[in-house]
């Protein structure tokens, strides 16, 4: 992906957070303590003025900006960075009298009071125009402030907006994707239900009143929001370049967001950043932390650089329906694991707790008691110890390895098309499925869009990518062309970029690929379950193929029978595995199949197959499994695929991950159970950065060991 010109590069980790001493100003002796605070836990970066904006205009026009600079002052002569906030997350109330127009409007049409945050029109000229003001106004003031070392661009961008100004730039957005009318129908499929229109003024955003089922517009609707919000952050980002400051930008991404396409913002940004709030210790730790795992990975993909953790409970959230502590411990393990997939810094929200409003019993470094005395204190300063010590990786990169293709226009499509199942879709379960294996496996994963380069990795896994677009089956026939391992899975390739269905066979464009066409989807009740089991033990001929003398059928078992004896080496099923939700019927053409469904009308079906295509190899998956097989199917293609393994055998529970620098590499164990766990890496004449280590790991430790780079 293309750099922007203001890289963000750290020769340390940062340790710190959100910090509002706006709420402490007529304290100045918990100011004072704060700083002592800070030296003590090894914070060494703030967010500041995410909310301020009251604080720094208290009325239209009247800036005031002494305190904030007075506050940077003294956080840069105690060795304390800034990531200074623009604050159009929340706006003052005079804005809102003053112009209501920066309202949002509901997609009923119903535009909002004054209150609450996140919820401004990013059209609104007025609200554009009093952003703009005020972060000139910041660049300016702070634009040689060598304290200032990022700028935080709004807050959690997110939500949608209704009103006649965004209906506008909606159709302009639209006049400009199609031109004509026609174009547009057609893209639309519009003569379904007599819906064609006649000219780009009759269209309206998608409304529970009005049109609510047509998916190309809701799919364009979407794609407009991502384009507004970008539009409007760049807006933001154009103000402080304008106000002076060349220094980089981040805006704080959220876990699992679907309401925004975050890829389309990578460009914009200088460095990648999100806010994670796990609940832990629901489940095994591991299967959170897998849950997490993805996330980062996630954000590290979107530029293919370090990214920062930009905010986490240093204990408990308070918005959760259960507020868990983090128990001793899991605070330095969750912490460092953001750090082991790539992340650059720890910070919290918050670092003080607020006295009162609607955060003032979340999690914070520094509570109200307020002493240095608390548990979740003198973690944070043990972590703050071990970022010092692990200083030499901040800025390594992470090898690539594995690929899984997650689209979020293709998802976007495929929650929405009306299909086999409208809930409970396993396109989530799906990915998570197999993330887990390639991870227990100890593989670093890169979680990519269909516009990213396949290049450099060995192992691509499409699960239910619905849309093919952006020359993608190019990208796929080349990649498993040329030696590559291919991974599919059910509901893929069914629609183009418009949600319009390929004619003539699907994966559209891929069936020879696959060896495979698809036929028909069985959407199961959430009680209903099949089983997948290996060819070479099911009945394989009369017993588990309906004797039909239709000539599909008998081709297939035909294939069937073929494959029992000519199986990959790869993959040697031992067991049979439940599936759920969906089961796709494939017709296969040059595939060969491994494992059949064990029951229903469609009992000896092709359930996994891999086909062979000119140096590579290609499988499908028919069916979502349970999470037993995406460990086996994954560790089976991991032996062969990477023999040399930093940890040969990973016992469950624990996380083996890797970042490099030109002359280093670093390896994370981490375990996230609360056993002590014996690990035996493969590397020899390493340094252990984190103390010692004698192939063994204390409940809940992580140990980075380093090597030179031969
Ligand atoms: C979000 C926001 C923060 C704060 C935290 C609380 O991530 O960005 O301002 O509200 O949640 O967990
Ligand atoms: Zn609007």
């Amino acid at each position: 992906m293309k750099q922007t010109s203001h890289p963000f590069s750290t020769d340390h980790f940062l340790h710190g957070g959100d910090y509002n001493p706006d709420q402490w100003l007529d304290r100045p002796d918990i100011l004072e303590k704060d700083l002592e605070y800070f030296e003590k836990a090894g914070i060494n970066c703030v967010s500041l003025g995410i909310f301020s904006w009251a604080m720094l205009e208290p009325e239209e026009g009247h800036y005031q900006f002494d305190w904030m600079k007075e506050i940077i002052d003294r956080l840069y002569s105690h060795g304390v960075s800034i990531d200074l906030a623009t604050p159009s997350g929340a706006r003052p109330h005079w804005l809102a009298d003053a112009y209501p127009e920066v309202l949002r409007v509901d997609e009923n049409r119903r535009r909002a009071l004054f209150g609450e945050r996140h919820n401004h029109c990013y059209t609104s000229p007025a609200y554009r125009q009093k952003v703009y003001l005020i972060n000139r106004k910041l660049a300016e003031t702070f634009v040689d402030h060598p304290g200032v070392i990022l700028w935080h661009i709004s807050n959690e961008y997110g939500g949608e907006c209704h009103c006649p100004l965004c209906q506008e730039q909606f159709r302009a957005w639209l006049k400009d994707r199609y031109h004509t009318i026609d174009h547009l129908n057609k893209c639309w499929n519009t003569a379904f239900w007599s819906h064609i229109c006649q000219n780009f003024d009759q269209i309206e955003s998608p409304s529970p009143i009005g049109e609510w089922e047509m998916h190309g517009l809701k799919l364009d609707w979407k794609r407009f929001v991502t384009h507004q919000t970008r539009d409007f952050m760049r807006w933001e980002i154009q103000a402080l370049r304008d106000g002076g400051t060349a220094k980089p930008v981040t805006t704080n991404f959220m876990y699992d967001y679907q309401g925004l396409d975050y890829s389309k913002f990578a460009d914009d940004l200088d460095v990648i950043s999100w806010d994670n709030y796990p609940t832990w210790h629901k489940e095994a730790e591991i299967e959170t932390a897998w849950d997490c795992g993805l996330q980062h990975d996630q954000m590290r993909s979107y530029k293919g650089q370090p990214f920062l953790l930009m905010e986490s409970s240093p204990s408990a959230t308070n918005w959760q329906p259960v507020s868990k502590l983090r128990k001793p411990g899991m605070l330095k393990l969750a912490s460092l694991q953001a750090v082991a997939h790539g992340s650059d810094s720890v910070l919290y929200f918050q670092i003080r707790q607020s006295r009162g409003a609607s955060e003032k019993f979340h999690g914070a470094v520094i509570d109200h008691y307020g002493g240095e005395d608390s548990r979740v204190f003198q973690e944070v300063c043990d972590l703050g110890r071990t970022l010092k010590q692990l200083k030499e990786a901040a800025g390594s990169n992470t090898p690539k390895q594995a690929a899984i293709l997650c689209d979020t226009e293709s998802r976007w499509a495929m929650k929405d098309a009306m299909g086999p199942r409208n809930q409970g879709l396993p396109d989530k379960k799906t990915i998570q499925g197999f993330y887990s294996g390639l991870r227990q496996m100890g593989l670093n994963v890169d979680i990519l869009d269909e516009t990213q380069s396949l290049d450099g990795y060995r192992l691509v896994i499409a699960p239910m990518l619905y849309m093919f677009k952006h020359g993608i089956q190019e990208k796929l026939r080349s990649f498993t062309a040329d030696g590559g391992t291919l991974v599919m899975t059910f509901w893929s390739g069914l629609a183009d970029e418009h949600d319009l269905c390929f004619l003539g066979g699907t994966p559209g464009g891929l069936t020879d690929v696959l060896g495979l066409r698809f036929m028909e989807i069985d959407g199961l009740y959430d009680w209903e379950s099949n089983t997948l089991i290996p060819i070479g033990r099911a009945p394989a001929s009369a017993d588990g193929v309906p004797s039909s003398t239709d000539g599909v059928l008998s081709t297939q078992q035909a294939v069937i029978s073929k494959a029992a004896s000519e199986m990959p080496d790869t993959f040697h099923p031992q067991k049979s595995y439940t599936c759920h939700s969906l089961c796709e019927l494939v017709y296969p053409t040059t595939a060969k199949t491994l494992m059949a469904y064990g029951s229903d009308f469609y009992k000896g079906y092709p359930a996994l197959t891999c086909n062979s295509y000119e140096k590579g190899k290609a499988y499908y998956l028919c069916a979502a499994a349970e999470t037993a097989f995406y460990q086996d199917f994954l560790k089976a293609l991991v032996i062969e695929l990477f023999p040399e393994r930093p940890v040969m055998e990973i016992p469950y529970g624990v996380e083996v991950t890797t970042r490099q620098n030109d002359s280093r590499e670093y390896l994370f164990l981490q375990n996230f159970t609360r056993e002590t766990t014996a690990v035996s890496p493969s590397w020899h004449d390493y340094e252990c950065l984190t103390g010692s280590f004698s192939n063994s790991l204390e409940p809940y430790e992580t140990v980075v060991l380093a090597r030179n780079r031969s």
